[in-house]
């Protein structure tokens, strides 16, 4: 990471655990937890309907954030059962991931979908957290670099330079999600660094320097401190470390030394 230029940002990714009780309780133990975290901005994105709750057990910590797990790529409309940027924005919502690769995986969702709910997001002012990552057997094939290349330039698509500094990118290799395989400080800063020289190109040095990089896919207390070492790591999407407080105010922890 690299305090100067931009802000570390640790996001607790909840996915579908918790319900509203549930989220009440693990918030009032998180709080004392990670009350001294001056140097990184720490984010929890909770299930839409944990949203509220979270929302008011947070009331409090203005350093501690609610974001969303997705949103829809349409304004509004007759999308039954779907959430939109707008609404989430209006609940207070400030940030909301996108193309998880779950969501890519489950339900199909494109670079270009991918696309739309960025803008659409940036229009609703809230900050995307857009995952990008490979499979396995993308690593193998020696394709990592171009294919997250080419999902970077496909979310940063028509996207205009004073907005760049909203976007956060978050790396999770899709080997490394919820299987307990952390890619190593190498392989997280060698990406991270190629996300970045992507932005450089499309954006120039300056503007490419404040945008936030996260690394996702089994992050723990154990090996959070060297993952955020790297200069292209400025912060974590944490999914399994996330679902008990000591465990994610341990990797809060480790963002702010
Ligand atoms: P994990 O999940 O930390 O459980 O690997 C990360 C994520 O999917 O965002």
């Amino acid at each position: 990471m690299n305090r100067r230029y931009r802000k570390t940002i640790i996001a607790g990714n909840w996915k579908m655990h918790k319900t509203p009780s549930e989220t009440r309780q693990l918030i009032d133990e998180l709080k004392p937890l990670i009350s001294k975290a001056k140097w990184c901005e720490v984010v929890l994105c909770v299930p839409y309907v944990d949203i509220p709750i979270a929302l008011r057990a947070l009331k409090d910590s203005p350093r501690i954030a609610v974001g969303a797990q997705n949103m829809h790529h349409e304004e509004s409309g007759a999308y039954t059962g779907d959430v939109s940027a707008a609404m989430l924005k209006d609940l207070g919502v400030k940030y909301v991931i996108i193309g998880h690769s779950e969501r890519r995986a489950y339900y199909h969702e494109t670079d270009t979908l991918v696309s739309r709910k960025v803008h659409l997001a940036l229009r609703a002012g809230l900050r995307p957290i857009v995952c990008v990552g490979e499979t396995l057997e993308q690593r193998d094939q020696g394709v990592t670099l171009d294919l997250i290349t080419v999902q970077v330039k496909a979310a940063l698509s028509g996207v205009p330079v004073e907005k760049l500094r909203q976007i956060v990118f978050a790396y999770e290799p899709i080997w490394a999600i919820g299987t307990g395989r952390t890619a190593t400080v190498e392989q997280a800063g060698e990406v991270g660094a190629s996300i970045r020289a992507t932005i450089r190109k499309m954006y120039g040095a300056r503007a490419a320097r404040s945008v936030t990089i996260q690394y996702g896919g089994s992050m723990t207390a154990s090996n959070a401190h060297d993952l955020l070492a790297q200069l292209d790591v400025d912060g974590g999407l944490v999914g399994g470390a996330s679902l008990k407080a000591s465990s994610f105010a341990a990797i809060v922890q480790a963002a702010n030394q």
